[in-house]
């Protein structure tokens, strides 16, 4: 595995492998790499014959309360579990190779509206950071193909629609949330949870497969009914001592209020457990009319 720093290191290679008539795909990350890191790579592999992968906590997608800090580096581990999987390229550059003349001097990219809710609305400028980053990378990367986790639904949304707009040539490929065999979707936030936290984060899972039940089949689906739904969950979240951000039962495709044409539901929902925040999401066919 070729790991480099700077971004011609990182297309010196890739121009190797690309002379070679090698179809390239793509996996960004911020490292810390758990299983649901390892099934975007392995989904990589099974379409590509050279991946790459880069490891860069981006400052730009982190509010200024945020975790940025003591966000978990563990870049030796990182490279090993890459190396057993037979990854091709690390790119682990610093920010002065990302953010050469700082960030505030570094041109954004912003998708409209539907960055605008669900996270987007407490963590105020996290997606314009994630999206210049994932456009960076990907106009650095040129692959075929960019692999990325479902668990992060409507930054997988966002990114779709900026590759769309600006036709950007590579192909977003998502990959089902991996879970815990209690349900708890994997992510590098769940190390900050204690013992008795970790016990009750399931029910961030138990909730979402308890509206999607729900959501199936109730007969009438009409905004009260939702807001019903939505207030008995975020009722049973708190009482089990979440905070709850928000939990919002919306269209899968404009991230809006359902509509009679909906044809797939997404219930999105973000909640704290002490200081930790965590998120899910279950997304479905809707089953049943939906009248107003
Ligand atoms: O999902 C993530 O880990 C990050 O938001 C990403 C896509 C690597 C951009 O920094």
């Amino acid at each position: 595995m070729h790991t480099v720093q700077s971004i011609a290191a990182l297309q010196s290679v890739i121009k190797e492998a690309r002379d070679q008539q090698q179809g390239i795909g793509f996996v960004p990350t911020m490292g810390n790499l758990h299983q649901g890191h390892l099934n975007l790579v392995n989904a990589a592999k099974a379409q590509c014959d050279f991946v790459v992968v880069s490891i860069y906590v981006n400052p730009l997608q982190f509010g200024a309360n945020e975790d940025l800090d003591k966000y978990p580096r563990t870049l030796a581990d990182d490279q090993a579990k890459l190396e057993a999987l037979g990854v091709d390229a690390l790119f682990t550059p610093d920010t002065a190779v990302i953010y050469p003349e700082g960030l505030a001097a570094h041109s954004k990219v912003t998708v409209p509206k539907l960055g605008d809710f669900h996270c987007g609305a407490t963590r105020p400028g996290h997606f314009d950071g994630v999206t210049t980053i994932v456009n960076k990378l990907l106009n650095i990367v040129q692959a075929d193909i960019a692999v990325f986790g479902e668990k992060d639904f409507q930054q997988l949304a966002i990114i779709k629609k900026m590759v769309n707009d600006l036709c950007m040539p590579t192909h977003i490929v998502s990959v089902p949330t991996t879970r815990a065999d209690d349900g708890l979707a994997l992510s590098s936030r769940n190390q900050y949870l204690d013992a008795q936290q970790r016990a009750t984060a399931p029910l961030i899972y138990q909730t979402l497969k308890a509206c999607q039940q729900s959501l199936q089949t109730t007969q009438e689906l009409t905004p009260s009914a939702l807001e019903q739904l939505r207030t008995e969950s975020c009722e049973q979240l708190q009482a089990a001592g979440f905070m709850v951000d928000y939990l919002n039962i919306v269209d899968a495709i404009s991230l809006q209020p359902l509509r009679p044409e909906t044809q797939s539901i997404v219930v999105l929902l973000a909640a704290y457990l002490g200081n930790t925040r965590l998120i899910d999401n279950i997304c479905f066919n809707r089953q049943i009319g939906f009248n107003r």
